[in-house]
């Protein structure tokens, strides 16, 4: 199994990139031969969508080449999404422009809201309600929301922060067992007929 971790931060030292090595660890720990691959969309990651992607000019297209191919090679996708502003970052909407059927089309997705403080619901419902017409990832019911992101899932964790990072570590674990039983039974989804035949006018949500 391998699992796509999208952090949508635009901060190169954010909390939501160094959630995204987390999660990728703990990936790695609890499914025997999983792969992860860690996109982290920081500034230079990813231009603003452009119509290379539709053949035209741009730079888009080259730029989101090697991505589409990692994505593609993945069997499930956990999206990092940072609240800004009671909102979920540019750079992780401008993902989404790009994200295709071919690259997360029915494969199991789970939310992870990152806030610096006690919020982090909004980008969730967001990214739930206006991110899967087109790519068609599947979110799992559950989510995770990580607050006061810079005080746990570390080392140093502080006496007053003790008991939300342990609370955290075991919901991660939780989480995590779930979707690789989503990730493994969407895959029989993607293998039937009726979706690798599905016509083109349908592709779009229409
Ligand atoms: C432009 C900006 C706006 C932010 N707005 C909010 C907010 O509305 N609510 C909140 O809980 N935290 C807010 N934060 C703090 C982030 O949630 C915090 O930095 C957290 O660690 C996730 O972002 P990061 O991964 O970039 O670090 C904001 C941070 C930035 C950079």
């Amino acid at each position: 199994m391998k699992i796509a971790i999208i952090s949508g931060s635009h901060r190169p030292s954010g909390q939501s990139g160094r959630i995204a090595d987390f999660l990728a660890s703990r990936v790695e720990s609890l499914k025997t031969g999983a792969q992860t691959y860690v996109l982290k969309l920081t500034h230079d990651m990813l231009p603003l969508w452009d119509e290379s992607m539709w053949g035209q000019e741009g730079q888009a297209k080259e730029a989101y080449a090697p991505i589409a191919k990692e994505l593609q090679s993945c069997d499930a996708a956990i999206v990092i999404a940072p609240e800004y502003n009671g909102t979920a970052p540019a750079a992780l909407k401008n993902f989404f422009h790009y994200a295709s059927g071919s690259d997360l089309g029915h494969k199991a997705g789970l939310l992870v809201g990152v806030s610096g403080s006690i919020n982090g619901a909004y980008p969730i419902a967001e990214m739930r309600s206006h991110s899967s017409k087109n790519c068609k990832i599947c979110y799992m019911p559950d989510h995770l929301v990580v607050r006061h992101a810079a005080e746990v899932l570390k080392d140093d964790v502080k006496d007053d922060f003790k008991e939300d990072d342990a609370y955290m570590r075991e919901r991660i674990d939780y989480t995590l067992n779930v979707f690789f039983e989503y990730a493994e039974a969407l895959n029989k989804v993607r293998e039937s007929e009726v979706v690798k035949n599905t016509p083109q006018k349908y592709a779009f949500g229409q």
